[in-house]
């Protein structure tokens, strides 16, 4: 079963998680969600666990609507105590069977198959030039983890942990999980996830790590934009729109409308958006919104948004310069 943690607010993404749960947000053609999500089946995941909080109920719908053939428990996190707390929430439908942890806002590439049928717990690390941004984990000589540290000043590995976990049994880490809130270990006021896997260690259990082939974050507007053009290049394919030119890659819905266009390359445009006279790269378009008359890059249009723009009148004179900045 797979554990999924979507209960936070998605702060750095604001304005659009105002409105819209983060795991919500288009990227590449769909939801955050639906890219972690879409993934499970092949390996024979079909009942997860959703940890909700913030705009819980957009969640639910949504999965109502897109993924009724999975089996989905959902548990509330009243309280945004951290992600070792969203995590232990999960214990009465998980208890003691393998669980695959993934965090909501993270779309990543690993061979998963063959960490499901290993025989230790194990932590998806991807080598990252700046680790104090991230948990990170130390290992000795045979691979075995032998300290996990939450953002550390002075990093002594280059390990981030990616935020996808597997543990062959349930119960040593929701042990551990209980024991962290009982003696109230906090790391930067919240129950860290990280500490609770230090504390496995600690008690001599083996945990060992799987490498994250690719990485894509969605926690802020430029990495959800950067992580639209990765997987465009890798997955986005070109598409034919009558009386528009457009540049692959790009995703555009079927019910999209598109007229008089200049699209791509690297656009998202969602079911039910509506562009017209407009030049758009790099940008991820929300569903029924409204573009028109404008020239845009680098953007991200939220769900029935409008953005108008307007041809400017000149009268120019021979020799002179006009720059519209
Ligand atoms: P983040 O630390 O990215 O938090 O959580 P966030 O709320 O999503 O975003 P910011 O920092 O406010 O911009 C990583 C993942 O863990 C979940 C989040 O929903 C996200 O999927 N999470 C985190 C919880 O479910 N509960 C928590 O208490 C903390």
């Amino acid at each position: 079963m797979a554990i999924i943690p979507v209960a936070g607010v998605g702060t750095r993404l604001r304005p659009h998680t105002y409105t819209t749960p983060k795991v919500l947000l288009h990227v590449a053609g769909k939801p955050i969600l639906a890219h972690i999500l879409d993934d499970l089946p092949a390996l024979g995941i079909r009942e997860v666990v959703l940890i909700v909080g913030y705009m819980g109920d957009l969640v639910r719908e949504y999965m109502d609507r897109h993924y009724r053939e999975l089996r989905v428990h959902y548990v509330e996190q009243p309280e945004r105590l951290g992600l070792g707390h969203a995590v232990s929430l999960a214990e009465p439908h998980a208890g003691d069977r393998p669980i695959l942890i993934i965090l909501g806002d993270t779309i990543f590439e690993a061979d998963l198959r063959k960490v499901l049928s290993g025989s230790d717990h194990s932590i998806g690390v991807k080598e990252v030039e700046d680790p104090r941004r991230f948990g990170i984990v130390e290992l000795d000589g045979t691979g075995k983890v032998v300290r996990l540290v939450e953002k550390p000043p002075h990093p002594t590995s280059n390990l981030a942990i990616a935020g996808v976990y597997y543990f062959t049994h349930g119960r040593p880490l929701f042990d551990a999980l209980r024991d962290l809130t009982r003696r109230d270990i906090r790391t930067r006021g919240e129950f860290q996830l990280t500490d609770a896997m230090q504390m496995l260690v600690e008690s001599g259990a083996t945990l060992r790590t799987f490498p994250i082939d690719g990485w894509y974050d969605c926690g802020k507007t430029e990495t959800l934009l950067e992580t639209n053009r990765v997987l465009l290049d890798k997955r986005g394919c070109g598409a034919e729109v009558a009386g528009s030119v457009v540049r692959a890659p790009v995703v555009i819905a079927d019910t999209a409308v598109i007229e008089s266009c200049i699209l791509g390359p690297h656009v998202s445009v969602a079911a039910g958006a509506r562009l017209r006279n407009a030049v758009v790269r790099d940008s991820i378009i929300n569903e029924n919104a409204v573009i028109e008359d404008i020239l845009l890059e680098g953007s991200v249009v939220g769900e029935q948004a409008t953005v108008r723009g307007g041809f400017k009148r000149v009268s120019v004179g021979d020799s002179s310069e006009v720059r519209y900045p």
